[in-house]
């Protein structure tokens, strides 16, 4: 029997691309979305085409009783990869106060509840991996998207710290904070992308989402804490690190002005 695995997100872009890739790999996949007519098609689409069964479940983030009873379930799973997330372009004055409360409740509340379940679940099962996709978003502050990149800083320190934390357990249990850069999924939507992606030099910076699935495939076999997703990504935040900081900001907030 394969080995069984929770993805969140599952139903759109990078969680999409990875439930596919793992799938082809052999795993059992258990799926999380909040849309019921997505998970059907997703798990349809997932059983016509491997052997494996796929189990759906719809969860919204957003809803901390949802999480609550889903985690009440206790399922047991041996890796869980968190891609579920929420972002959004604008400025202080342009993002509304629920906005910004809907980016954290899903990014930073429903996380720790999720983060801090498996990492027990794990701990007494004696093995685990747990995969958490942050962003390069989460190295510096990114004005115009600065609630979600300060979510991503968030979850970015709470995956090292709990990684460090869950070793002191088991050396079986890891904690691999992941963190794509600028990825073709339907994350922005189609009026902010078309904003900003204004120069076929621009659209070369991203990666497909295959691409970075792929990536958090191979990931799932690393001994590292945090990976960067993308060569590209590793330089651009090797380049940008040498930088002052406020320069790097100054960077950073034209780069995404050109969204709002
Ligand atoms: N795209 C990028 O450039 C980029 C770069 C770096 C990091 N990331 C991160 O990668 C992860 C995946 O993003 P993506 O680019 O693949 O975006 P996406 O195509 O929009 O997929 C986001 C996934 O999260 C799910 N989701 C959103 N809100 C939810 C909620 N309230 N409850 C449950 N699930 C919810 C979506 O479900 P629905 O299908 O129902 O919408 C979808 O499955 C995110 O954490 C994002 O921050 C993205």
């Amino acid at each position: 029997m394969g080995k069984k695995v929770l993805i969140t997100g599952a139903t759109s872009g990078i969680g999409r691309s990875l439930a596919y890739t793992l799938a082809e790999e052999g795993y059992e996949l258990y799926i999380v979305g909040r849309s019921d007519e997505k998970l059907a098609e997703l798990k349809a689409d997932l059983e016509s085409r491997y052997t494996q069964t796929c189990v759906c479940y719809r969860v919204d983030f957003s809803r901390s009783e949802e999480v609550r009873s889903f985690l009440a379930q206790k399922l047991q799973v041996d890796i869980l990869i968190h891609c579920a997330g929420i972002g959004k372009v604008g400025d202080f004055k342009t993002i509304s106060v629920e906005e910004e409360q809907e980016i954290l409740q899903v990014n930073i509340n429903a996380s720790v509840l999720l983060l801090k379940s498996f990492a027990q679940r794990f701990v007494a099962q004696g093995h685990g991996t747990i995969i958490v996709v942050c962003s390069t978003a989460a190295f510096y502050p990114h004005p115009f998207m600065n609630t979600y990149a300060s979510s991503k800083a968030f979850l970015h320190h709470y995956s090292l710290g709990l990684g460090e934390e869950v070793r002191r357990y088991s050396k079986q249990v890891k904690v691999i904070a992941v963190s794509p850069g600028p990825t073709r999924t339907s994350f922005f939507n189609p009026q902010t992308k078309t904003k900003m992606v204004q120069s076929q030099t621009e659209t070369k910076f991203e990666m497909s989402a295959e691409q970075v699935g792929e990536s958090i495939a191979k990931a799932l076999y690393s001994n590292r804490s945090s990976v960067t997703i993308g060569r590209r990504n590793q330089l651009m935040t090797l380049f940008l690190k040498c930088l002052p900081l406020k320069l790097r900001i100054r960077l950073v907030g034209n780069y995404i002005a050109k969204g709002v």
